[in-house]
This record gives C-alpha cells, structure tokens and sequence, in this order.
C-alpha cells in the first residue's frame, strides 16, 4: 500500500490519460488537472504557440516547473503531458507526490487514437508510426521507472478504464490522513 497525496498518470500520447482521468477523479471524489491545460491557462498561450516562440526546450522549463507547483497540492488526479517524464527531478517529484499510473497503449491503436489530431506540435510529421515509435522506446523505460501500477487502456472504454482503475487502487494507494500530507 502506498501513501500518497495525488493520483497522477502518465504514458504516451492518446492513452487516454486526460479522459481516464477526468473520470477517475470524478469516481473517487477527486479534484482533476491536466497539466497541458492548465499551463495553457496560467500562461494564455497554447502549447503549439509555446513550442513555436520557445521551442521544445522552453515548453519543457515550464512543464517542469508546473509539474513541481501541481506535487505541492494533494487530493488530485494529474494528468500529465507524455514527455514529462524525460526530467529526472520531474520523475522524482512525481514519485514522491503520487501514486503513479501507467496508462499504456499499443501503436496501431495510439495512430488510431490521434489520427485527428492536427495541433500536438510532436506529430507535426510525414510519419508518425515511426516518431511514436521513436518516442516510446525513448520514454517506455522511464514511464515504468517510476510507475506503481501499469494499465493497458488500448482495449478498454474510458469508464471500463476507470472503474478497473479504481477497482485497483482500492488495495494499493491511500490518501495520507487530512492534515497530514
Ligand atoms: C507531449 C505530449 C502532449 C503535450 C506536448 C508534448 C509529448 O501531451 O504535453 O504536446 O512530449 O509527448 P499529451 O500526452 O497529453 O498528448
């Protein structure tokens, strides 16, 4: 059993963090915050502009550093961006600060999954089979470094997800006690 203030998932683009997510929260009574949304919000800029003025590397700065805000709260499920996870602070942090789920999916369904997306600045590319697959065995290994417990969410419904989620978590995560955190 892991005591932790924050649920927080991670995995690749369209595993169905944010959706999953959303509805996790709302199952167990939990507040929900999808860090690209809400750095969308505290800066007015969205994440294509970002990596346009700034580039990559800025839009990482300021991932780390939301990320890093959003660990000092508690009682939420975070859904974070799927490149997270390349900032080792950032993975320490989110170890320490939640219990961490790995949404997994495979390419064929991920392809699916984002073949209507025309804003997600990484998929801006002639073939994107081969930079998801690129970018997944770059981050496979550090979602799994730091993950409490792997879902596959490729064949299931956004509420199946959620419900075996929580099925889950009841015997392996528990919130520390009010005040205590
Ligand atoms: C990114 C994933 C996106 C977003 C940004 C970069 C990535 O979030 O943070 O476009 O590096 O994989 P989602 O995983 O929610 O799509």
């Amino acid at each position: 059993m892991k005591v932790a203030p924050n649920l927080i998932l991670v995995g690749p683009m369209g595993s169905g963090k944010s959706s999953i997510g959303r509805r996790l929260a709302r199952r167990l009574g939990l507040a929900f915050v999808d860090a690209d949304t809400e750095l969308e919000r505290r800066t007015g800029a969205t994440i294509p502009l970002i990596f346009e003025l700034e580039g990559e590397a800025g839009f990482r700065q300021r991932e780390r550093a939301l990320l890093a805000s959003l660990c000092a709260g508690r009682d939420q499920v975070i859904a974070t961006g799927g490149g997270a996870v390349l900032d080792p602070d950032t993975r320490r942090q989110l170890a320490d600060a939640g219990f961490v789920i790995h949404l997994k999916i495979d390419i064929d369904r991920q392809l699916q999954r984002l073949a209507r997306d025309r804003v997600r600045p990484l998929l801006q590319t002639a073939d994107r089979r081969e930079k998801l697959l690129a970018l997944g065995a770059q981050r496979a290994p550090l979602y799994a470094q730091i993950a409490d417990l792997e879902l596959d969410s490729g064949r299931m419904s956004v509420g199946a997800a959620a419900d075996r989620l929580a099925e889950l978590l009841q015997d392996r995560w528990q919130s520390p006690a009010a005040g205590a955190a």
